[in-house]
């Protein structure tokens, strides 16, 4: 599957965001090893700590489904470049190759930029 359409995809996803805190709406679309796509989006809770970000809820998704391999993740934000929080990140990881696992982030011109995690967390903890 291309970026594009993943893209495509976490931008329709993006749609079904519950942000009624933060109007922030984020759609993420990961892909698995074996070509099945899983989609997330945010879902925000009146106890803001029991958020749960459109990245960790696409993760979710998957491991639910008894998926835990990825090759790459489309994350579509209320912002260009939509990052990928902290916590986001160190859950991939746990899943998610850090030197072949790609992050795609697109802006309003569709232009997309493409990161390995491990660029973006490097030195991941583990145990
Ligand atoms: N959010 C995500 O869904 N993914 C991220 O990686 C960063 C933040 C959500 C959480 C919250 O609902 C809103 O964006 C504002 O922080």
């Amino acid at each position: 599957m291309s970026n594009e359409e993943l893209i495509q995809i976490a931008s329709n996803t993006r749609k079904n965001a519950y942000a009624p805190y933060s109007s922030f709406s984020v759609g993420s679309a990961l892909l698995s090893s074996n070509g099945n796509v899983f989609t997330g989006c945010n879902i925000e809770n009146a106890s803001f700590g029991a958020t749960i970000c459109a990245e960790r809820a696409a993760i979710s998704n998957a491991v639910s489904s008894g998926v835990t391999d990825f090759t790459k993740i489309a994350i579509v934000g209320a912002k260009d470049f939509c990052y990928p929080c902290g916590i986001c990140r160190q859950v991939l990881s746990e899943f998610c190759d850090s030197d072949t696992f790609e992050i795609i982030l697109c802006n309003s011109e569709n232009k997309t930029k493409v990161f390995k995690l491990g660029d973006l967390l490097p030195n991941f903890f583990n145990l």
